[in-house]
Order: C-alpha cells, then sequence, then structure tokens
C-alpha cells in the first residue's frame, strides 16, 4: 500500500504512558457489557486529539473523518471550548435547575436565536435518545393524540421509546418498543421507488405518510418526527420538497411535526445552520445532540412556548441537564462555528470532495452513490450496479484501509454498505487532498 502523508500539524502529543490497547481491551471485555461494539479488526485505542487529527496509544496520528460520531464538531479539544469548560469547572460545576444560574439561560438565549420562527423555548437534557424521548413525550401531551409517523431507514436513539422510532432491524430488541408507532417509506432515492430522475419524488414520498395517516391512525396523529438528512441509514438526503409536503399532512391531521438534527446541526450542511432548512420547512419540535457539545454530553429540545406548556402541569425534571459546564461549553461552540466561519467551511470543502468522489465514481465501479451536503458525505457501495446489492464486506475493507492509511471513517446504512465522512468541521483543503487520495488507494487495493 502506498504511503499518504497526513498533512502537517504544530500539536505535539504528550507521551503516552498508560496501559496498552490489549491491556484495555481485555478490561472491556471482562468487565464492560459486550453489546458495545467496537469498530476494527484490531480496535485502535485513542488517547489525544487536538482540532481534526487524534492520536493512538503507540503516537500514530489519524485524520479524524467521523468526529467521534458526528459529534466533534469544531474540532478536538478546541482552546476556547476547553478554557469555557475549565473557567466553569473551577468555579461550580452543578446546581441542577431547581436554582438559577446564568449559564443555562443565557446559552439558552443564544441557542434559541439561532432557531427561526417561534422555536424559542428550550429544554437540555444529556443525549440525543433523551432529547428525542422528551419531544415525543411534548407532542403526545400538547395534541393529546398518541400515533407517531418516523421513517425507516431512521434512527432516533437507544432507549426504549426511541428504538421504536428507530426504524433498522440492527437496533430493535424483540420487546415491545412500537406501539402507535408507524414507518413510512424512507424517501431514499438511490434505492426506493422513486429516483433521483424524478422531479416529483418529494411529494410522492410524502404520500406515503399521508396513507399512512389514513389508513394505520385514526385520522389523529401527534407527530412526524425526521432526521433533516438520515445518519445512521447513511446519509440519506430526501428528494426537495419531501419535508414541507409532509409536515402539510401531518399538520392536517392535528399532529407536530419534529426535526431531529442530531447529526445535521450547527452548520454541517453547509448551506444553512439547520438540516431543515434545506427543506424550506420550520419544525414545530427541534432536537439536537451530539454536535451541540463537540463531545461534552449536552442535548437539548427547542420548541415554541405554546408546545413546551404542555410540560406544564406535572413535574418534568433532568438533573443534569444544561448544568452550568456544558451550558458553558456549549455556547463557546456556537461561539467558534460564528467566529472562524465553519459553515462556509463545511460548504466549501464539501462540494470539493463530492465533485472528488463523483471522479472516483467513474474510476470505481463498487461506488454505486455519492451523496451528501457540506461535512455530512456517504459513499454507498454495490457489488454490482444494476442489482445495487450491498457491498458490505467491501465497505469494511474500506474502512479498515482507510484507518491504516491514517484516516478514521464511519459506516452507515442497513448493510453497513455505505461510507460516512463527517469530520469536525474546521478540517482544511490539504486533509481534503489527503482524504481523496486515501479513498483512492483503499478501493483500488479491494
Ligand atoms: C439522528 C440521531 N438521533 C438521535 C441519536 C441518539 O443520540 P444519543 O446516542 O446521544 O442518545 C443519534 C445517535 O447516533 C442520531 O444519530
Amino acid at each position: 500500500m502506498k504511503n499518504i502523508p497526513l498533512p502537517p500539524t504544530s500539536h505535539k502529543p504528550q507521551k503516552y504512558t498508560g496501559p496498552s490497547a490489549d491491556e484495555v481491551l481485555a478490561l472491556r471485555k471482562q468487565f464492560m457489557n459486550p453489546g458495545i461494539f467496537l469498530y476494527y479488526k484490531k480496535p485502535i485505542m485513542l488517547v489525544e486529539g487536538s482540532m481534526q487529527y487524534v492520536w493512538d496509544d503507540t503516537g500514530k496520528r489519524y485524520l479524524d473523518g467521523l468526529g467521534g460520531i458526528v459529534t466533534v464538531s469544531v474540532g478536538h479539544c478546541h482552546p476556547h471550548v476547553v478554557a469555557a469548560a475549565r473557567k466553569q469547572n473551577e468555579i461550580l460545576q452543578h446546581s441542577t435547575t431547581i436554582y438559577l444560574h446564568p449559564n443555562v439561560a443565557q446559552y439558552a438565549e443564544k441557542l434559541a436565536s439561532k432557531m427561526p420562527g417561534d422555536l424559542k423555548a428550550c429544554y437540555f437534557v444529556n443525549s440525543g435518545s433523551e432529547a428525542n424521548d422528551l419531544a415525543l413525550l411534548m407532542a403526545r401531551a400538547y395534541t393529546q393524540n398518541y400515533d407517531v409517523i418516523s421513517l425507516r431507514n431512521a434512527y432516533h436513539g437507544g432507549s426504549s421509546g426511541t428504538m421504536g422510532v428507530t426504524a433498522h432491524s440492527n437496533w430493535k430488541y424483540n420487546i415491545p418498543h412500537s406501539f402507535g408507532v408507524h414507518h413510512a417509506l424512507a424517501p431514499y432515492q438511490y434505492r426506493g421507488p422513486f429516483g433521483y430522475n424524478d422531479a416529483d419524488a418529494g411529494r410522492k414520498y410524502a404520500n406515503d405518510v399521508k396513507e399512512l395517516i389514513d389508513y394505520a391512525t385514526p385520522g389523529k396523529v401527534a407527530a412526524f418526527i425526521a432526521e433533516s438528512i438520515q445518519g445512521v441509514g447513511g446519509f440519506v438526503e430526501f428528494p426537495q420538497g419531501y419535508l414541507k409536503q409532509t409536515y402539510e399532512y401531518v399538520r392536517a391531521a392535528g399532529g407536530v411535526c419534529i426535526a431531529d438534527e442530531v447529526q445535521t446541526g450547527f452548520g454541517r450542511t453547509g448551506t444553512h445552520f439547520w438540516g431543515f432548512e434545506t427543506q424550506g420547512v420550520i419544525p414545530d419540535i427541534v432536537t439536537l445532540a451530539k454536535g451541540i457539545g463537540n463531545g461534552c454530553p449536552l442535548a437539548a429540545v427547542v420548541t415554541t412556548q405554546k408546545i413546551a406548556q404542555s410540560l406544564v402541569g406535572k413535574v418534568h425534571f433532568n438533573t443534569f441537564g444544561g448544568n452550568p459546564v456544558v451550558s458553558a461549553m456549549g455556547k463557546a461552540v456556537l461561539e467558534v462555528i460564528e467566529k472562524e466561519n465553519l459553515q462556509a467551511n463545511s460548504h466549501k470543502l464539501g462540494n470539493y470532495i463530492l465533485a472528488g468522489l463523483n471522479k472516483l465514481k467513474e474510476k470505481h465501479k463498487i461506488i454505486g452513490d455519492v451523496r451528501g451536503k457540506g461535512l455530512m458525505i456517504g459513499i454507498e457501495m454495490v457489488k454490482d450496479r444494476a442489482t445495487k446489492a450491498p457491498a458490505s464486506a467491501e465497505c469494511a475493507q474500506v474502512v479498515e484501509t482507510a484507518k491504516d492509511l491514517g484516516l478514521l471513517i464511519g459506516k452507515g446504512g442497513l448493510w453497513g454498505q455505505t461510507i460516512r465522512f463527517a469530520p469536525p468541521m474546521c478540517i482544511t483543503q490539504a486533509d481534503v487532498d489527503f482524504l481523496l487520495k486515501v479513498f483512492d488507494e483503499a478501493f483500488s487495493s479491494l
């Protein structure tokens, strides 16, 4: 295999002196739940990070093309975010929402200022699953309806509530979890019945939501929930007009529209700050996690004051939600995105990568589809372009080869057939040139 040099960095990692990867693997096997999966034939152990790069215990550096699963939005250990955490850690780490604290209120104000329309009421929690659970609760409490429409190929979390709206058999345990949930056709143009060349595909996929409302529910629904680009499903972008038409059908049936922005938010799509804006809609409830905190346990549900009122009357409480430290970090993340123009960087480099990957698609027949927006890019691999048989083993091999060459990327899709690239948004042109060379080499060596 060729050696492809990583772009230089001025960061000097510390010498790692802790237990070896093999020792840590043994501890994990003995003391941790085996359900927690690892990547790679020989798992790697990351011990340091600086902006878009991470180092393993042997001192090997990687370009982090997955950002801790679409979570490190502005860069590993970004100095502004670290400084905000450090400052607050030394004063007061925790108090809970039963007392006032300026950080959470000021952060809510800043986050709300990024939202369109009446989306001004924030509720902070710790994870995407919690945010989606809470959004579904609010939707049901507000509408007094129960049924929820979600999409096939969706991932919304691993709690028992969100496992119900998730629609990949891989993530669903055999427990009762989907009562009142109906899964509509995924607007997945590469594999679905209405392809890229169908200008009316958005409306046609939306009709399936309408049919579900008419045939599978009492005609009234509590909510429609969708990621703005499906993440775990393999970075599946919806046809234009899909959300607009679907939102009309859902609202006509008394429901509210929930946008899961856990992966698509904070400028990652490049053209817009929020993924739903790429479809020209304003949801009623937005859920946020992952990139919101650049790696700290922070998540949020943002809705209108009217819908937020639905939680009043019973007691709802979240011990850590929006604690002083994570609120300071969340605010710092927003400041970095603005100051460093990271949305514009996502836009510029995302387009460059897509153009480069489309060239690679001409050369490598195993690439079935190249898609995505900004720094959220998927490469779906197929054994045969006519049958679209998923090339799962080959996808795993590309992920493995890329790692050996110094690039970490992810997999997605029901069959693990889609490569996912979603790095910290601070990557540079030199990183992207490195990435394209690595992909070419990894596909060539299959
Ligand atoms: C779109 C989406 N929603 C929700 C979640 C759940 O987030 P968490 O793992 O923080 O519970 C994820 C996690 O991957 C996600 O990708």
